[in-house]
């Protein structure tokens, strides 16, 4: 992990240190529910990057999906791993840079869950985010996306509008399939949307 690296990921256990974690819920989100339960496929690999505590790695997993989770955080990670034994689901936890997965696993996830990651990625990466995505998913494969706007924070978070989101994949390499508000949910630090791309064949 380069220096630029080892600062981010300072930041992030610093966030969990303390506590100071505005985003979590404590549970899964309600829109992941309504993406899995209406947008997913009934069977396939999925990626959650920046997974945070994983409620959400912990939710699919519990419905069948092959799910792996990744984030650097040593606290966030820490605690999927106990909520995963609690509940006693088998999901593959990765502790690991998002931009820096084994070039292996190219090509085998067949959803990429997006929330609240992107956001949380300095702007000079998104470059690097679409690249992640494109390579980790299989010809077909899916990022459906939870994204978020935050008009007066200077980030993280970082305002993500849908056409600066829609901007980072490129028309030749993604299809955009369609966007919804979200209903502004007070417990999280500003108003969502859903966002689902399908990655074109190679
Ligand atoms: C705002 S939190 C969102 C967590 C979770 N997705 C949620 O919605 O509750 C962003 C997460 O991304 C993780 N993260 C940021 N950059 C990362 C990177 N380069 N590699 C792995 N994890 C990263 C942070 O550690 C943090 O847990």
């Amino acid at each position: 992990m380069d220096e630029t690296n080892k600062l981010r990921r300072g930041f992030w256990n610093g966030k969990y240190a303390d506590r100071h974690t505005p985003w979590d819920l404590g549970r899964e989100s309600e829109p992941v529910r309504r993406l899995a339960a209406s947008h997913f496929p009934s069977a396939g690999c999925v990626l959650i990057p920046g997974c945070g505590r994983g409620y959400e790695a912990v939710y699919l997993a519990e419905r069948g999906y092959p799910v792996t989770a990744v984030d650097f955080a040593d606290e966030a990670v820490r605690f999927l791993r106990e909520l995963a034994g609690e509940k006693g689901v088998t999901l593959e936890i990765l502790q690991e840079d998002l931009f820096s997965l084994d070039a292996a696993r190219n090509g085998t996830f067949d959803v990429l869950l997006e929330q609240t990651c992107f956001c949380a990625i300095d702007p000079s990466l998104y470059r690097d985010y679409e690249q992640m995505a494109h390579r980790l998913l299989a010809p077909g494969g899916r990022l459906l996306g939870v994204f978020m706007e935050v008009k007066d924070i200077e980030g993280p978070p970082y305002d993500c509008p849908l056409d600066l989101v829609r901007g980072q994949f490129p028309e030749d390499r993604w299809r955009f399939d369609w966007s919804e508000p979200l209903p502004r949910n007070p417990e999280r630090p500003g108003p969502e949307y859903l966002a689902a791309f399908t990655k074109r064949g190679d």
